[in-house]
């Protein structure tokens, strides 16, 4: 069985995070591990608390894990702060895994940003090297890339002026457009869309965790990285039209599909 690590926040109503991350492993049949480097209490209606862990201990998680149960794929998602992301930095030094992929959150469902400027620097700088694709969404495409997302076109500058910058697998989720649901990869200089239609479904809490996992399970399994987008793409597609409808707000999808 192969074995994917993620290094995330964890949210208590299950629908994103560390527990929608361990939920994808499960339903790719690898075995999932998690180093959570905050708590969140959130639920369908909002985030109302974040408890970060200290990052001396998100250290001594990393090294449980790698010293004992090797991953063959690492997803990192929630980090926030400037100490914790040079203290991951510093455990991938001394590890070397492969099959890396960063969902850089750095943007909440209302537009605001997550980190302050310092950290974000410090993501791109310091942690996006290591990265073997990185799976912004468009406002956070739009900030690594300093141009406005508008259209396919733009989404296709942005991805080319992100890649420059970082040299590794680019792919720009398109679940913030109005009409579809388009996400596009650029991988080795080529560029491959994903299409999709737009399910009118206002549960998507966790789709981005969601693709990420499903994006490092498939790499784990084998597969290059156009392939597993395709099937990660296909896999939250599925966990959308499930049509799950738990909580009062922005529920969570299905992960519950083989
Ligand atoms: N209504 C929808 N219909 C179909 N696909 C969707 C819909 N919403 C999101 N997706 C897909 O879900 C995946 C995650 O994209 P999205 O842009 O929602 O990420 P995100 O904003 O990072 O998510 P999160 O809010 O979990 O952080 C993409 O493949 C996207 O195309
Ligand atoms: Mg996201």
């Amino acid at each position: 069985m192969k074995k994917v690590l993620t290094i995330a926040g964890s949210d208590c109503s299950g629908g994103a995070g560390i527990q929608a991350d361990l939920k994808t492993f499960t339903a790719h049949k690898v075995y999932g591990m998690s180093i959570i480097t905050a708590l969140t209490a959130q639920n369908t209606t909002g985030v109302y608390g974040i408890f970060n862990t200290p990052a001396e201990f998100v250290k001594q998680q990393m090294d449980c894990v790698f010293s004992d149960i090797f991953p063959d794929a690492v997803k990192i998602g929630m980090v926030s702060v400037e100490k914790t992301i040079d203290t991951i930095v510093d455990m991938l030094n001394k590890y070397s895994p492969k099959n890396i992929v960063i969902d850089p959150v750095m943007i909440s469902t209302s537009g605001s940003l997550l980190l302050d400027k310092n950290a974000v620097n410090c993501l791109v700088k310091k942690l996006f090297p290591f990265a073997n694709i990185i799976t912004p969404n468009i406002p956070e495409a739009e900030e690594l890339s300093n141009i406005k997302i508008l259209s396919s076109d733009d989404m296709i500058k942005a991805g080319q002026i992100i890649h420059n910058q970082i040299k590794t697998a680019v792919l720009i989720k398109g679940g913030h457009l109005e009409n579809t649901a388009d996400d596009m990869l650029i991988y080795e200089s080529n560029i491959y869309w994903f299409k999709a239609e737009k399910i009118n479904n206002p549960n998507t809490h966790g789709t981005g965790c969601t693709l990420s996992s499903a994006i490092a399970s498939n790499l784990a399994n084998g597969y290059n990285i156009y392939t597993s987008v395709k099937l990660a793409k296909e896999y939250v597609t599925k966990a959308i039209k499930s049509n799950l409808n738990l909580g009062k707000g922005n529920g969570p999808l299905n992960h519950c599909i083989f």
